[in-house]
C-alpha cells in the first residue's frame, strides 16, 4: 500500500494538488484579487523569527489550553470552511479527526454536512454563522445548533463579496446534472484517485448547504444559500448584540482586524473574536492578522479570547502567534489539504505535524508550556507590525 503519512504541510499541500480536479483545488486556493492579503498571510510568518536556548530546556512539554470555554489539547481549532467536492466524508471527517486529536472544530454554515452530522462525532463543535436572511431566520439557525450540540458561535463578519481573482476563479457548477457531469469529466478523469474515494462510496460531490435549510426543508443548492446571504442586508452593531443576546453560550466574532472593532466586539459581550481576514478572500490589501494580533491583544486581550486566523502551516507559526498573545490559532488550508488527500487519517496527519512542531519549538525556546512563551521568543523586523483603527 502507497505510504500516505507526510511529514509536512507543504508536502500535503504538493500532493492535494496533484490529486484534486483544478477547479477544487483552485478553489480551496483561493484569495481575492491579487492576492496580496492571501500572499501576506503567509510571508509574514517567515518574516518572524525565533529566539532559542540552547541548555536549561524542560524535558517535558505542555500546551493544553482553554479557548471558550472548551479545553484544547494544543492551541490549534479548526476553522470553518465549506468542504464540497474534496472528500466524500467532508466535515464528518474533520469532526473525527478534531475530536481524536482532542481540539474544537468551527463548522460552516455552507458546510457540506449537517451540525447534527457533525456534532454525533464531535462533542467541541462551533457553529458558524454568516449574517443571512435577517433575525428570524438567524434565531431558527441559533435554535437548530443549540439542539444538535453546538457548544459556542462564530459569527464571521468579513466577507464582502469581492470574488474577482486575476487569475481567473474556478468554474463551480450550481449541481451536478447530467450536463455539468459531461463537462467535468475531462477534470474528474484525471483526477482518478480523487474519483474513486466518490465511487467507492456511491456518492457524488454535494454541492448543497444543509445548514442554510428552513425547518422542515431540503437543503437549498449551495448557490441559493449564497445568494440568500448576498440579498441579506449586512448587520448594524445593534444586530450583532441583538444575537449574541440571543445565544446563552461563548460566542466568537471572526474577521476582525481593527482595534476600534475589537472593543465593540468586547462591549456587546463577545466571548472570544478571530483576528482573521478570512484566509485573504477578503479585502484584498488587508494585512496578516499577525500583523494586527498585538494591538487587539493589548486592547481587548484581558477581557476576551484573541484567536489568531490564518496563515498557519506549521507548529512554528502556531508558536509565534501563541508568543505575540493569541491564546489559540485557527487553521484553515492545513487541515484541508489533509482531508484531501487521506481523510480523516489526512487531518490527524495535519495535526499530529502542528503538534510536532509546537513541542520542538517548546524545547528549543526553553519553555515548559505554552504559557511561558512571550514577545521575546519571536523576532520581527522593523515596520513588521500595523495598528488599525486607533
Ligand atoms: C475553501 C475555503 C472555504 C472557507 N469557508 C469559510 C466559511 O464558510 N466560513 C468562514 O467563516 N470562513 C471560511 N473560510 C475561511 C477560514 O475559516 C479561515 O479563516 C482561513 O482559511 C484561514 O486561513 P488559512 O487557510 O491560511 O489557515 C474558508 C476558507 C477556505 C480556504
Amino acid at each position: 500500500m502507497a505510504n500516505t503519512w507526510f511529514e509536512t504541510v507543504a508536502v500535503a499541500q504538493r500532493r492535494a494538488e496533484k490529486r484534486l480536479p483544478g477547479s477544487v483545488y483552485g478553489a480551496i486556493i483561493g484569495g481575492a484579487e491579487k492576492g496580496l492579503s492571501l500572499n501576506d498571510n503567509l510571508t509574514a510568518f517567515d518574516q518572524l523569527g525565533l529566539a532559542p536556548h540552547v541548555a536549561g530546556l524542560h524535558a517535558e512539554r505542555g500546551m493544553e489550553v482553554e479557548v471558550m470555554g472548551q479545553h484544547l489539547s494544543m492551541p490549534v481549532i479548526i476553522s470553518p470552511t465549506g468542504v464540497q467536492a474534496v472528500h466524500p466524508e467532508g466535515e464528518v471527517a474533520v469532526g473525527r479527526a478534531a475530536a481524536n486529536r482532542g481540539i474544537p472544530m468551527g463548522l460552516s454554515s455552507f458546510g457540506s454536512k449537517s451540525i447534527e452530522e457533525v456534532c454525533a462525532v464531535n462533542n467541541q463543535v462551533f457553529h458558524q454563522m454568516y449574517w443571512s436572511g435577517g433575525r428570524d431566520v438567524m434565531v431558527q439557525r441559533l435554535q437548530r445548533a443549540e439542539a444538535a450540540g453546538a457548544k459556542g458561535i462564530i459569527l464571521t463578519l468579513d466577507w464582502s463579496f469581492s470574488n474577482g481573482r486575476d487569475w481567473g476563479s474556478p468554474w463551480i457548477p450550481e449541481k451536478l446534472d447530467l450536463k455539468t457531469m459531461i463537462k467535468l469529466s475531462p477534470q474528474a478523469l484525471s483526477r482518478p484517485k480523487w474519483l474513486m474515494t466518490y465511487l467507492k462510496t456511491f456518492t457524488l460531490p454535494d454541492l448543497s448547504a444543509p445548514n442554510m435549510a428552513a425547518p422542515g426543508q431540503k437543503p437549498p443548492a449551495f448557490f441559493g444559500a449564497y445568494y440568500e446571504w448576498m440579498q441579506s442586508t449586512p448587520p448594524s452593531w445593534d444586530d450583532i448584540a441583538w444575537l449574541r443576546s440571543q445565544w446563552n453560550g461563548p460566542f466568537m466574532v471572526k474577521g476582525v482586524c481593527r482595534v476600534d472593532d475589537a472593543k465593540r466586539v468586547r462591549d456587546l459581550g463577545a466571548s472570544a473574536l478571530s483576528v482573521s481576514n478570512h484566509g485573504g478572500n477578503n479585502l484584498d490589501g488587508t494585512p496578516a492578522p499577525i500583523r494586527v494580533l498585538p494591538s487587539i491583544v493589548e486592547a481587548v486581550g484581558g477581557e476576551i479570547d484573541v484567536v489568531l486566523d490564518g496563515g498557519i502551516r506549521r507548529g512554528s507559526d502556531v508558536v509565534k502567534a501563541v508568543a505575540l498573545g493569541a491564546k489559540a490559532v485557527m487553521i484553515g488550508r492545513a487541515y484541508l489539504w489533509g482531508l484531501s488527500i487521506n481523510g480523516q487519517a489526512g487531518v490527524e496527519n495535519v495535526l499530529d505535524v502542528l503538534r510536532g512542531g509546537i513541542d520542538a519549538c517548546l524545547l528549543g525556546l526553553g519553555k515548559s508550556h505554552v504559557n511561558e512563551l512571550t514577545p521575546d521568543d519571536v523576532t520581527a523586523p522593523d515596520g513588521f507590525f500595523r495598528t488599525l483603527g486607533v
